[in-house]
C-alpha cells in the first residue's frame, strides 16, 4: 500500500490561522503588533526568495514584517550596529539575519549578538545550550517543524529508533536533540556514516536533511517507516531547459515502502515559515508577560 502522504502545507496553514489569532489577541492587549526583522545581507537569489516570503508571511499573519536589505559588501561592524539597534527597540520580538552571509563576516558573531530573547531561528549559542539541556528557549524553525509533523502523525514517539542524516547545526543536530528529547533512540549519519542502507532500514523515523537529491531509496526503508524529507534541490526537469524541485528522498520508490512521507514541495518547506510566525508570537508573548 502506498504511503500516507504527510500535509506539510495543509498543517502550516493551519499553524499560520492560529498565530493570527494569537497576533490579535496580543495587539488587542498590548496596543502593537508582534515584530520581526528579516535581515539579508548580499544578493543571493535563494535567500532574496526566502527573505521575501518570510517579510511577506509574517505581515499576512497580521504581525510587523520589516526586511532589512544590506549591500553584499556590508562589513561585520555596520551588521553589528543593525543588530544592536533592533535588540534595543521594544516593538521588535524576534530578530533573524538569513544565512549564509558573505565571507568577510563572522556568521555565529552576529548570531550571537542577537538578544537570545529574540533569537526566533534558536541559533544563538545559549538557545542551543538550552534545548541541549531541556530548558525553555527558541528552537530552529525547520527541525521544530518536523517535529510537529511527526507527533501529529504517530504521537508518542517515545522509543522508536529515528535516524537523522545530516549533522548541520541548522537542521540535524537539533532534529536529533528533539527526538532525544521525545525520547526516541537517535541515530545521527552524516557523509562519513557506513552502510547508511543499512542504518536506515531499522528506523521508524527517518528524516533526511543533507542536500542530496533524491538520495535515500525505498529499498532502504523499513516497511512502513515514517519519512521526513528536509532536502528542496533543483534538478533538470524532463524538457530541456526546465527545472524541477526535488527531496533528499526518491519519492516514488520510498512512497511504495514508507507508511507516511512528506512530498517535496509542499512537506516540510511550508513549516519553517509557519514556525518561525509562531517563535516570534511565542517571543512577544513571553515579553509581555
Ligand atoms: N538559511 C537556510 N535556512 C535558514 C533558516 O532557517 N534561518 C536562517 N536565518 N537562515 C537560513
Amino acid at each position: 500500500m502506498a504511503a500516507r502522504i504527510i500535509d506539510g502545507h495543509g498543517f502550516a496553514a493551519g499553524l499560520r490561522a492560529r498565530v493570527a489569532e494569537g497576533a490579535e489577541a496580543l495587539k488587542a492587549r498590548i496596543g502593537r503588533a508582534p515584530g520581526l526583522a528579516v535581515v539579508l545581507v548580499g544578493e543571493d537569489p535563494a535567500s532574496q526568495v526566502y527573505v521575501g516570503a518570510k517579510g511577506k508571511a509574517t505581515r499576512e499573519a497580521g504581525m510587523a514584517g520589516t526586511e532589512y536589505r544590506l549591500p553584499a559588501e556590508t562589513e561585520q561592524d555596520s551588521l553589528l550596529a543593525l543588530i544592536a539597534r533592533l535588540n534595543a527597540d521594544p516593538a521588535v520580538d524576534g530578530i533573524l539575519v538569513q544565512l549564509p552571509l558573505p565571507a568577510q563576516i563572522d556568521a555565529q558573531a552576529v548570531i550571537d549578538a542577537i538578544d537570545p530573547d529574540k533569537d526566533v531561528d534558536g541559533f544563538h549559542a545559549l538557545n542551543v545550550g538550552r534545548l541541549g539541556i531541556g530548558l525553555d528557549g527558541f528552537v530552529p524553525c525547520t527541525p521544530l517543524g518536523c517535529l510537529m509533523l511527526l507527533k501529529a502523525e504517530l504521537g508518542d514517539l517515545s522509543g522508536l529508533d529515528a535516524v537523522v542524516i545530516g549533522r548541520s547545526n541548522i537542521v540535524g543536530k537539533p532534529m536529533a536533540q528533539l527526538l532525544l528529547a521525545e525520547s526516541a533512540t537517535v541515530t545521527i549519519a552524516h557523509s562519513r556514516t557506513r552502510d547508511l542502507p543499512a542504518l536506515c532500514r531499522r528506523a521508524d523515523i527517518v528524516v533526511a536533511a543533507v542536500g542530496r537529491p533524491l538520495m535515500v531509496k525505498g529499498d532502504w526503508l523499513k516497511p512502513g517507516a515514517t519519512v521526513i524529507d528536509v532536502g528542496i534541490n533543483r534538478v533538470a526537469g524532463a524538457e530541456p531547459g526546465k527545472t524541477r524541485l526535488v527531496g533528499d528522498v526518491d519519492f516514488d520508490s520510498a512512497r511504495a515502502v514508507a507508511g507516511a512521507i512528506t512530498p517535496v514541495p509542499r512537506g516540510v518547506g511550508p513549516m519553517t515559515i509557519a514556525v518561525l510566525l509562531r517563535n516570534t508570537l511565542v517571543s512577544a508573548c513571553r515579553r509581555h508577560g
